[in-house]
């Protein structure tokens, strides 16, 4: 099977007010409804969603362009798509 890429699902990070000890899960495939996070919408695809603990609360910039290299935290790539 051929790399499948992921969805751009917006070209600019997701800013979320995370809760100290919570677990989110990041969606890779860029075909969720609820962006940033897993709606399950990956099924039958190459790509499962990332886990990401907050060790605090505060903000956090998601990658939306799901190009990251950074997993599931923006690290600017949405800038050279
Ligand atoms: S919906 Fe995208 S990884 Fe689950």
């Amino acid at each position: 099977m051929p790399d499948q890429q992921p969805v751009i699902a917006q070209k600019s990070p997701f800013v979320v007010e995370v809760e100290a000890g919570k677990t989110y899960w990041w969606c890779s495939c860029g075909q969720s409804d609820l962006q940033p996070f897993c709606d399950g919408s990956h099924e039958g695809s190459s790509f499962t969603p990332v886990e990401y603990k907050a060790n605090e609360s505060g903000s956090v910039y998601f990658c939306g362009c799901k190009h990251s290299a950074n997993g599931a935290l923006c690290d600017g790539s949405h800038e050279k798509l």
